[in-house]
């Protein structure tokens, strides 16, 4: 019986193509070209560039796992949310090697592969919260027993990573500014510069980064000129009061719902001073939390192909004819 699925991952700047067993959950092969220093002299994602270097690199991984193609028994894709023009180059390519081989067609949303990144090579855990945390999306979202997702808290406008992204550009610090922001936080001698923690006061459960964005510039333009020392220090208050809002709502969500288990997933999950927090607040509420391994927490294929074994099982196939692509988030009410 074959056994192999390969999934195909373009939502954004990633060209990522990965080969799962889907009886024991081994990764067979994983390769992923990242575009970051392409758009990083733009300052952010262009999405014209991003795909016409899918176009090129979604080949190329292509011909490295060409040897497995004979024991595949599904491909699949991710069809939303992203950029149009990003997820039509692996929507394409998938449709024609499901063509060609005459395989079944996954389709994925990509936010559900980024909740698989917690279980690449075990069985989902049912019941449990999530912290997502992307360049595109901040959500909590309660994973129930009947697989249903419940949305608990989102934001009004950027989301975690974009606002670290649109930060690191404010101080010309190139993209993505994620790790940027992070590293050089960690380097911040003096800690003068702090924010006021988003919503702080607001009962509700939204999160909002834009009025932190926003505090951020005027205090770089009260600066002028910044040195070293001074991007570290803005960095560290930037990322402190970033991860105080995320803390300040979960504190909150946490209180409502007794979670046993908590994940938290996404590109910007792999922020060390976000995972501390998390732990913390974990050890306090005694529930157990779930990371992704660190590697797997930005847009990978693996999660894809983890996420098309369990849809493989209940025989979520789509036809190639049919239109799957989709820009927005529309199928993301249950996993
Ligand atoms: O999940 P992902 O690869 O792409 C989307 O689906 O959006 O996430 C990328 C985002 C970027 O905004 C990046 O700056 C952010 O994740 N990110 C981080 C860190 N690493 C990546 N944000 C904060 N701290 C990090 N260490
Ligand atoms: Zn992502």
């Amino acid at each position: 019986m074959k056994k192999f699925i390969l999934a195909i991952e373009s939502s954004c700047d990633d060209s990522s193509i990965a080969i799962i067993d889907k009886n024991t959950l081994k990764c067979q092969f994983h390769k992923k070209i990242s575009q970051e220093l392409d758009h990083g002299v733009y300052g952010g994602v262009v999405p014209e560039l991003a795909a016409r270097l899918h176009s090129e690199a979604l080949p190329k991984i292509l011909q490295q796992c060409k040897e497995y193609f004979n024991e595949l028994c599904a491909v699949a894709v991710t069809n939303e949310p992203g950029l149009s023009v990003a997820l039509i180059s692996g929507i394409s390519m998938a449709k024609t090697l499901a063509s060609i081989l005459n395989l079944p067609l996954i389709a994925i949303n990509h936010l559900k592969g980024h909740i698989y990144s917690l279980f690449l090579e075990e069985k989902i855990v049912l019941d449990m919260g999530i912290l997502l945390v992307s360049g595109g999306h901040t959500m909590v979202l309660y994973l129930k027993n009947d697989r249903s997702l419940e949305l608990l808290a989102s934001t009004h406008d950027d989301s975690f990573g974009e606002s670290f992204d649109k930060v690191a550009k404010m101080m010309n610090l190139g993209y993505p500014g994620g790790v940027i922001i992070e590293n050089l936080a960690k380097n911040a001698k003096l800690k003068n510069v702090c924010f006021n923690t988003p919503l702080k006061h607001s009962k509700g459960l939204a999160y909002s980064f834009s009025g932190l964005k926003n505090a951020v510039r005027l205090e770089i333009l009260k600066h002028g000129e910044l040195d070293e020392a001074m991007k570290a220090e803005l960095a560290y208050g930037f990322e402190n009061a970033a991860c105080d809002h995320i803390m300040d709502k979960l504190e909150k969500i946490f209180s409502l719902y007794k979670f046993k288990h908590f994940g938290v997933v996404g590109g910007a999950s792999a922020n060390l001073n976000l995972r501390s927090r998390l732990q913390t607040l974990c050890e306090k509420y005694d529930t157990f939390l779930k990371l992704a391994p660190l590697q797997y927490c930005c847009d990978n294929a693996l999660m894809i192909a983890r996420a098309a074994v369990d849809a493989y099982e209940n025989e979520e196939f789509v036809s190639i004819e049919e239109e799957i692509l989709s820009p927005k988030n529309k199928n993301f009410s249950r996993i």
